[in-house]
């Protein structure tokens, strides 16, 4: 070996070193900003390890889940509202039309409100009863925003609409699956992340609810979508709802850019 090639094989170990070296450190830096993340998130719990107190909340929030909707059942119910389900399918209609009369449980007035039949039983079936919770708490709390939605007051709107009461129950639908809580622990950092919201504040998923129906509206709008393209709009708000649950300054749901969607 002369010492010319000597000079070009140490350079090449030097690089080669150099290169596992950066590598490593990279990897390292990677492994430490994880854990520092988890870390700041979480206090002390490396994992997704829940308090007593979360984990009673999370229980409390599955058995709202759980009770599907069942019309043969009228004696159901409704924990959270106090109500049984027929009244509490009069007050969605008083939310929706102050003042108009409904004429049975079961009728062609409910097309109005963008059910699929005269029957919203039927459509009730995916997000279950704690999509009617949601609707009547969205109603109640911010009856301006609700009356824009159901109306579609606002923005230049598609010549398809979405039917407001089918749209949302998939946003219960969607948000029970985003937030994975079907699960006997959160899987994800959202679903840890919004945990600790809803133990602070049991409304915490009627309010996102709320938050979530308004931004799809804006996503929608922002979109010229029309019916065909519901789905790509979901997956758009599920989306922007991660990204600002997952920033760092959010301590309440009202901390949500989106929140300011939101009119009483
Ligand atoms: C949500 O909407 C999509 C598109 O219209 C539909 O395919 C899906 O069945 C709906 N899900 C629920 C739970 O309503
Ligand atoms: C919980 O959140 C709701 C909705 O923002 C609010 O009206 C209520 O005052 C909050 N309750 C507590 C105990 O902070």
């Amino acid at each position: 070996m002369n010492i010319e090639d000597l000079c070009i094989f140490s350079s090449i170990i030097f690089f080669v070193i150099a290169a596992v070296v950066a590598g490593s450190a990279a990897w390292l830096g990677r492994g430490l900003s994880c854990v520092c993340a988890q870390r700041r998130d979480f206090e002390d719990q490396p994992s997704f390890e829940l308090t007593p107190a979360q984990e009673e909340c999370l229980h409390r929030l599955q058995n709202r889940i759980d009770i599907g909707y069942d019309s043969s059942i009228p004696e159901h119910q409704v924990q959270s509202l106090k109500l049984f389900i027929p009244e509490a399918l009069k007050a969605l209609w008083h939310a929706a039309f102050p003042g108009e009369q409904l004429y049975g449980l079961i009728s062609e007035q409910w097309k109005e409100m963008g059910w699929q039949g005269k029957d919203p039983s039927t459509d009730f079936r995916g997000g279950g009863f704690i999509s009617l919770e949601n609707l009547l708490y969205f109603g109640r709390n911010f009856p301006k925003s609700f009356q824009d939605l159901l109306q579609k007051k606002e923005g230049d709107r598609a010549m398809w609409e979405y039917p407001f009461a089918v749209a949302g129950v998939n946003i219960t639908f969607m948000l029970i699956q985003m937030l994975d809580f079907e699960a006997v622990k959160p899987r994800t950092l959202v679903g840890a992340t919004f945990l600790k919201l809803l133990t602070e504040n049991e409304s915490a998923f009627d309010l996102l609810y709320c938050i979530t129906f308004k931004l799809m509206d804006h996503i929608w709008l922002d979109m010229h979508a029309s019916y065909m393209d519901f789905n790509t709009v979901m997956k758009a708000t599920r989306h922007q709802l991660e990204r600002e649950l997952l920033q760092e300054d959010i301590v309440r749901l009202e901390d949500l850019p989106s929140y300011s969607l939101l009119s009483r």
